[in-house]
């Protein structure tokens, strides 16, 4: 296993939107797992192939506590949503900075496990927010981007910063 990099916002790379999984195989599991252990380590609750420079619709999410309940989707979809709550949210992209997002309360999401086996799960509470948070990355989208623009400037101004100081 390896632990990957993760691009760091606002690096352009955030925002390409990732192609579907047309076969998952070894090469898929193996990027699986390395995403998983790179996500463990960073530590994290959830991460996109997409942070990892890989622009195939892959995310793996783990709020669990003991760190022994991942979560793999392939292709994700989300088929039902319903009612509404506001989290605080972060992302290892985005390192230090932590704000509110409003997003659904419950999901239903449909995908293919790392067999290539369909199968559907509904979420909600802090899962139904990391698999909403995270299948925006394979969308290009990061979570500032539900902010105001001025937070929006603030907060690339402060990440520049902080890149170039620790060259
Ligand atoms: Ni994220």
């Amino acid at each position: 296993m390896a632990i990957l990099k993760i691009l760091q916002y606002p690096d352009e790379r955030l925002h390409k939107v990732a192609g579907k999984v047309e076969r998952v195989n070894e090469a898929t599991r193996k990027l699986v797992r390395n995403m998983a252990e790179t996500m463990y380590s960073a530590p994290g609750v959830g991460l996109a192939a997409t942070q990892v420079d890989v622009h195939e619709q892959i995310i793996v999410v783990d709020v669990s506590e003991a760190h022994n309940q991942l979560k793999v989707f392939i292709n994700p979809e989300v088929i039902a949503s319903s009612g509404e709550e506001e989290c605080e949210e972060g992302c290892l992209s985005v390192p230090g900075i932590y704000e509110k997002v409003r997003r659904a309360e419950k999901v239903t999401v449909r995908a293919l496990d790392e067999k290539g086996e369909p199968f559907t799960l509904e979420a909600d509470g802090f899962l139904a927010v990391c698999i909403q948070h995270e299948i925006d990355h394979l969308r290009g989208k990061v979570f500032v981007e539900y902010l105001s623009q001025l937070k929006q400037t603030r907060i690339r101004a402060k990440l520049k910063k902080r890149q170039r100081e620790t060259l």
